[in-house]
């Protein structure tokens, strides 16, 4: 995107500094809602870009990235252009990207992060993450039933060798905060003690009908910031991700209970959900309407406490990204990943 069509915020924006925001253990705050960025092989490159730029020119301020969307050069594109243009400085921005599960190996940490810098034009990401705790990783667009026959069960050492490479990069100053993704209590209890840098965030599966609460709460406890990913149930993931059964948050009746008493769409009320909890919701969308929906949710007035109390009733327990096509030979089934 060149910077001309990146000059002017837009007409209907919403000013940055009205945005709840959340102070981490650090004592920095960072926006309470971002952007995803996965098109869920579904939306392609230049469809994300475009809308990067538009949520940029609305008032978005954090956007969550990764290599393994297949979309951060052109992501990276629409950055330079806001920073050049003068819509927006560097230091306004809180990006986030991740290392994929085919660079744990010794130097790749680097390798990786120094291939989404570039993609990315930045001299630094506020935050990187350990996209899921073991190597094992998949064709993009797989089906459901692809296996990788190298894949392996996790292993708190081999987690510990990739970490002292995030805690370099940290060192490095190459990334501002480091953190982990798709983690369960039990993995963080055998990862937590070992490192030297801790994670300044986890980011996690979070919508009403699963708020995974004991993790959630054990985050809370050690003063990690949780970043919610398919905070809208994900409605639009990919078909390897999809099984009978699966709940439809937005369709919940509890949802659609507070959303029709204030005449506001269930998508809103997710939303309203997770940041009142003290999630960071990171909802996708290309459709301008929805993304600018989503940034609104969380500005006006959150959820009452008699309605969070009914949220309660949402919870089904619901996992949709199950992460299957991550087994290693053996496994009894996807339950084993999340152990
Ligand atoms: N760390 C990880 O392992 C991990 C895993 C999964 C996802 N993520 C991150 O989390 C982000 C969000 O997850 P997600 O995209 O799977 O799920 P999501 O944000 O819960 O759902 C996205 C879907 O909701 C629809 N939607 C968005 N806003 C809407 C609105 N206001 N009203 C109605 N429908 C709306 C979109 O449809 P339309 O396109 O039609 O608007 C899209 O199909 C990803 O983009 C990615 O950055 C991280």
């Amino acid at each position: 995107m060149n910077a001309a069509g990146l000059k002017s915020i837009d007409p209907k924006s919403i000013d940055p500094e009205t945005v709840p925001s959340f102070t981490l253990s650090s004592g920095e705050k960072v926006p309470s809602i971002g952007m995803g960025t996965f098109g869920s092989d579904r939306y392609a490159p230049p469809e994300v870009a475009a809308a990067v730029a538009g949520a940029l020119r609305f008032g978005y301020r954090l956007f969550d990235c990764a290599p393994v969307y297949g979309n951060e050069s052109l992501i990276g594109g629409v950055f330079d252009g806001a920073f050049r243009s003068g819509l927006v400085e560097r230091k306004d921005l809180f990006i986030i990207s991740k290392v994929w599960n085919d660079m744990h190996g010794r130097g790749d940490v680097l390798l990786s992060l120094a291939k989404t810098l570039k993609d990315l034009v930045l001299e630094y990401v506020d935050l990187y993450l350990v996209h899921w705790p073991f190597p094992n990783y998949h064709a993009p667009g797989c089906d459901g039933d692809a296996r990788n026959p190298d894949s392996v069960p996790f292993s708190a050492d081999d987690y510990m060798a990739v970490w002292a490479q995030m805690e370099s990069i940290a060192g490095m100053k190459l990334a501002r905060y480091i953190g982990m993704s798709n983690m369960t209590v039990g993995k963080l209890k055998a990862v937590l003690p070992r490192c030297r840098v801790r994670p300044a965030f986890i980011e996690m599966e979070q919508h009403p009908s699963f708020g995974q609460r004991e993790l959630f709460d054990y985050c809370a406890q050690e003063g990690i910031q949780v970043i919610d990913y398919c905070p809208l149930g994900s409605p639009g993931r990919p078909e390897r991700d999809k099984s009978p059964g699966d709940v439809v948050d937005m369709e919940l009746p509890e949802v659609a209970a507070i959303a029709a008493s204030r005449g506001i769409h269930p998508s809103q009320v997710c939303l309203k959900w997770a940041v009142q909890r003290g999630g960071i919701p990171i909802p996708f969308s290309v459709h301008e309407k929805n993304y600018q929906s989503n940034l609104a949710a969380v500005t006006g007035d959150l959820l009452s406490d008699a309605e969070m109390e009914a949220m309660k009733k949402a919870e089904r327990n619901c996992r949709l990204v199950k992460g299957q096509v991550f087994l290693w030979p053996g496994a009894k089934g996807w339950e084993d990943l999340w152990e």
